[in-house]
């Protein structure tokens, strides 16, 4: 049978190039996110390629009350989620957040409280089905706070710690929770910033992306050198880190 997706945020750069690779293998897809007309185009292209999208809603992640009745509408048209995959998140600039608190919050909003509010109901669906995959990108960038971003960098961190938990509580059961943590990737949210040598495309991640969901890997790094960097990264002593242009 071919595989039931659920995705929010499915009109992320990221994102879409994971779901084109279900839509080969004829997945069923139910895609939600913030603008109806990119995620009717998405949903287009997804049809295109062989995938078939049983239902989709829009709406801003923040509308705290939309959550749950759209999941529920979301198991209703799929029957049931092989794959949950949540990939939304906003990058601000750093220095903006360092001087607006409504700049912080909306950070947090955007890329810790709504992702893990809307991961916290799918992993209850998916633990009544008794199976399934969760996966959710966070980054490198929660793997150390640096002056450079450590707004986003914290929900990232926050989020790593919250799908630790969740690894913990379904050891042991067929559910797989996945922590997707990309390097810098060239994509829509970073299409202001120079792009150097550590770069990789949504393209080049995508692969190692979609066999992370499949296979169930706890922390997938993407690509996988950024493991080994974030690594040497976390060792340096806090008053270098602090010197660092990082
Ligand atoms: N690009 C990188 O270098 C990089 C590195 C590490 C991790 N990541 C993470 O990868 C994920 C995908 O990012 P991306 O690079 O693919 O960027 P992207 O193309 O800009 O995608 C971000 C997505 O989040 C959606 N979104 C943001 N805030 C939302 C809200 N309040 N409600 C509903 N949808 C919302 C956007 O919707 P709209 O299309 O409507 O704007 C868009 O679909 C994010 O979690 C990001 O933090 C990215």
């Amino acid at each position: 049978m071919s595989l039931r997706v659920l995705v929010y945020g499915a009109t992320s750069g990221i994102c879409h190039e994971v779901l084109k690779r279900y839509a080969t293998e004829g997945a069923g897809f139910f895609l939600v996110g913030r603008n109806a007309q990119k995620l009717a185009a998405v949903a287009d292209d997804l049809v295109a390629r062989g995938g078939e999208v049983l239902g989709s809603s829009s709406y801003d992640f923040k509308d705290w009350g939309q959550h749950e009745p759209v999941i529920a509408q979301a198991v209703e048209r799929l029957g049931a989620i092989d794959v949950a995959l949540v990939a939304h998140g906003t990058l601000p600039e750093q220095l903006e957040t360092e001087v607006s608190t409504a700049a912080t919050q909306a950070c947090m909003d955007d890329n810790f409280t709504s992702v893990t509010v809307v991961t916290q109901a799918l992993a209850q669906q998916l633990a009544l089905q008794g199976q399934g995959k969760l996966a959710v990108i966070s980054s490198v960038a929660g793997d150390r706070g640096r002056k450079s971003n450590y707004t986003y960098g914290a929900t990232k961190a926050g989020i790593d710690a919250f799908l630790a938990g969740l690894q913990g509580r379904f050891s042991g059961t067929d559910i797989r929770v996945v922590n997707i943590k990309p390097g810098m990737t060239v994509s829509p949210m970073t299409a202001h910033m120079a792009h150097g040598l550590l770069w990789s495309t949504a393209q080049d991640i995508a692969p190692g992306i979609h066999n992370a969901i499949n296979r169930g890997t706890p922390v997938h790094y993407a690509p996988g050198y950024w493991r080994l960097i974030m690594l040497i990264i976390r060792l340096l002593p806090t008053a270098v880190v602090a010197k660092l242009p990082i």
